[in-house]
């Protein structure tokens, strides 16, 4: 089982996008995937249709009142399990900060589905900021894949990143963390987009995924729906992109 989060402390660059639909085009390939909602907003657990009560959400988990497999939900796909987030979550940014609880209580939280070793990848939609929950998800995971927008400015939210990840993989809560990939989402054929690709390309050439996620409509439109883009149009652009990073991240995990 390998441990994904899905990290920039960004907003609005395709995070949640990209978890969903890269979750649910790797179940769609018969891996046995949880996806865990770590964003207060909740917008993966809405994003697949589902909405919970507080008390069995990630929160009851992060502050020790219940087990992981005790909030995981089958989402109705194949393959697809989810442990929902509710906005009750946002309380752990002030309750767990004492004793550097909020570093370990996302790595305890896992340690029993390791052991049952049930899943193929656990990715994780982590919040746009470098809070408690981002802190909780990078000391758990095994790796961080960031969704980048093709904008200037991602430039320096990735070294932003880059930084994090080294800072906890030099206080040893998770020494082992990588930086696996960069994903580019909301392409659109621009000089700007182009140039900004090109310079990941350069500088992270082992990083970025040869996928790029192109800007469609169909993307945004799926979760009002409760639905995947790849169930909202199949045949689409971007749920193809989505189903090829599958396929790229299944090949960069052989
Ligand atoms: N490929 C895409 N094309 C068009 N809109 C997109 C695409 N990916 C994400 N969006 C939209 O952009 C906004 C931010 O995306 P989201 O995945 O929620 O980012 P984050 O989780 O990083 O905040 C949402 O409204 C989403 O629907
Ligand atoms: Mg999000």
């Amino acid at each position: 089982m390998k441990v994904i989060a899905i990290a920039n402390q960004k907003g609005g660059v395709g995070k949640t996008s990209t978890a969903v639909n890269l979750a649910a085009a790797l179940a769609a390939r018969g891996k046995e995937i949880l996806l865990i909602d770590v964003d207060s907003q909740a917008n993966a657990t809405s994003a697949l249709g589902i909405a919970v009560a507080g008390e069995h959400s990630l929160y009851q988990v992060l502050i020790g009142n219940k087990r992981l497999d005790e909030v995981m939900f089958a989402t109705g796909r194949r393959h697809l399990s989810i442990v929902p987030a509710h906005m009750d979550l946002s309380g752990v940014e002030v309750e767990l900060t004492h004793d550097g609880a909020h570093t370990v209580c996302m790595q305890h939280a896992l340690v029993g589905l390791r052991e049952a070793n049930q899943f193929d990848y656990v990715i994780m939609d982590t919040p746009p900021s470098l809070g408690v929950l981002m802190t909780a998800s990078l000391c758990a995971c095994d790796e961080v894949l960031t969704p980048m927008q093709c904008e200037f400015l991602s430039l320096e939210g990735l070294s932003k990143i880059l930084y994090v990840i080294g800072q906890i993989r030099d206080s040893g809560v998770n020494p082992s963390i990588v930086h696996e990939g960069i994903i580019m989402t909301m392409y659109n054929n621009t000089n700007l987009a182009n140039m900004v690709i090109e310079q990941v390309q350069e500088n992270l050439p082992q990083q970025l995924y040869e996928t790029v996620i192109p800007r469609s409509v169909r993307v945004a439109e799926a979760p009002s729906f409760g639905k995947t883009v790849l169930e909202h149009d199949p045949d689409g652009a971007a749920a193809w992109a989505y189903k090829n990073a599958a396929k790229e991240f299944l090949r960069r995990h052989r």
